[in-house]
């Protein structure tokens, strides 16, 4: 029988297709993203959720307390809501991503949500506190260039005003983008209210490294221990911009002969440092034509190490070859940091009880490093975070082959349930 989990990926699997890169392409705040949300709505409303949108895009279902304990709790003047349980992820991909990345976090959230409505109904789990899923936009950042805009703009690790000039590929700007959806951009930022509901937050997101799936006898599932720290920086080179076939090759100023010396160092550069990964996955030549020697050339560099002292000075030995290559091409560059996360250990207690939970039905769950940025990860600095990983046993990530058995996600889906049916039977602290 196909489990609910699986049906409920299924739903899902011909929003946002790209029929050009392969994959999935759900980029924040557009099209695909907002049919994905509807689609959660439904689902949520569908199993008795209330359901809002925040000033910040983030979309909070509500499963509220029965209504013995809600009278409990108005005995002793705590609100319906506080002392939450938060779980969810979101629905926004990589240009010609996977379907898991996101999304298998979302879908797992409603398939454990019936299993612990289930539980209530039998008279197994006795809450004492809400449960609430959660659904982040554009975590990715690939459509405004900041991964998770809407943690951050909660938590205030982005202030609305930077996001608000955010711009997308065709100009558009983050506030017009927001506007569309009906967000009022004037309402956006911090909301220590809200958070300080929360008591924990739980993600559920599929392994995107090898850990799990070298192992295909072990565990389906791990506990994530810390997020590697990651940045995100623009550099762009200007030359001459000219025509290819009169200019000689004497007399070229090409920002592209900068931008691939630069490729290479950042290579070479990031090789030699043990744990760090260094990428450039995005390069855009200016005016971009076959036969046009391009006038400025905008690379993109991410790079992550564990500590951030060493990211930083990745970062400068590759500004420092960066400035060498633009000078050898007769080009000048300029450098923007358009994000950086700092390394984050996820709370130790929670993650702990999540490994203790787990292996309850599942022998050997262990703790992972995280090498992948994720909303957990901003909120961890706010509140209890902590991650459970599904099996992935392509071990690839960001792209087509991202991969789920079935059986899997059910095992993701089940630690879930007992993770948060944990949680949720703790008494509130008053
Ligand atoms: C998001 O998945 C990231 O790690 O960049
Ligand atoms: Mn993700
Ligand atoms: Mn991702």
């Amino acid at each position: 029988m196909t489990s609910t989990v699986v049906r409920l990926m299924q739903d899902l699997e011909n929003i946002g297709r790209d029929p050009i890169r392969g994959g999935y392409s759900r980029p924040g705040f557009g099209e695909h993203e907002l049919t994905m949300l509807e689609w959660f709505v439904a689902q949520a409303k569908a199993r008795g959720l209330d359901v809002e949108r925040d000033q910040n895009g983030i979309t909070w279902a509500w499963w509220d307390l029965p209504a013995e304990q809600t009278a409990e709790r108005t005995a002793d003047q705590t609100s319906a809501r506080e002392h939450a349980i938060a779980t969810g992820s979101h629905l926004d991909s990589v240009p010609g991503g996977g379907a898991f990345d996101g999304p298998l976090g979302v879908a797992s959230t409603l398939a454990s949500l019936d299993q612990l409505q289930e539980r209530e109904a039998r008279g197994e789990l006795r809450r004492r506190k809400p449960l609430v899923l959660a659904v982040f936009p554009e975590e990715e950042g690939s459509r405004f260039g900041v991964a998770c805009l809407g943690s951050r703009l909660i938590t205030g690790a982005i202030t609305p005003e930077r996001a608000l000039s955010l711009t997308d590929r065709e100009g558009n700007s983050f506030a017009d983008a927001a506007r569309a959806t009906g967000l009022n951009p004037d309402l956006m930022g911090a909301d220590r209210a809200r958070l300080a509901g929360l008591d924990a937050f739980v993600e559920l997101h599929v392994e995107q490294g090898k850990f799990l799936g070298n192992n295909p006898l072990g565990p389906a599932v791990a506990v994530a221990s810390s997020i590697l720290g990651h940045g995100r920086w623009r550099f762009s080179f200007f030359g001459q911009g000219n025509h290819a076939g009169t200019t000689l090759m004497v007399d070229r100023r090409d920002p592209m002969v900068a931008a691939a010396a630069f490729v290479l160092a950042v290579r070479e550069t990031v090789a030699a440092q043990a744990d760090a990964r260094g990428t450039v996955g995005r390069l855009e030549p200016v005016p971009g034509g076959t036969n046009v020697v391009a006038s400025r050339v905008d690379v993109w560099l991410d790079v992550r190490h564990p500590e951030d002292t060493v990211t930083a000075a990745l970062v400068q030995s590759i500004y420092d070859r960066a400035v060498a290559a633009a000078g050898a091409e007769g080009c000048t560059m300029d450098m923007v940091e358009e994000s950086m996360s700092g390394t984050v250990h996820f709370d130790d207690s929670l993650s702990r009880s999540l490994v203790t939970s787990l292996s309850a039905t599942t022998s050997g769950v262990e703790m992972l490093p995280s090498g992948a940025g994720h909303d957990a990860g901003i909120l961890a600095a706010h509140l209890p975070s902590a991650m459970i990983f599904t099996r992935n046993p392509s071990g690839i990530s960001h792209a087509p082959e991202e991969h789920v058995e079935d059986a899997d996600a059910q095992a993701g889906v089940n630690a879930l349930t007992d993770a948060l049916a944990a949680l949720l039977s703790e008494e509130a602290a008053q």
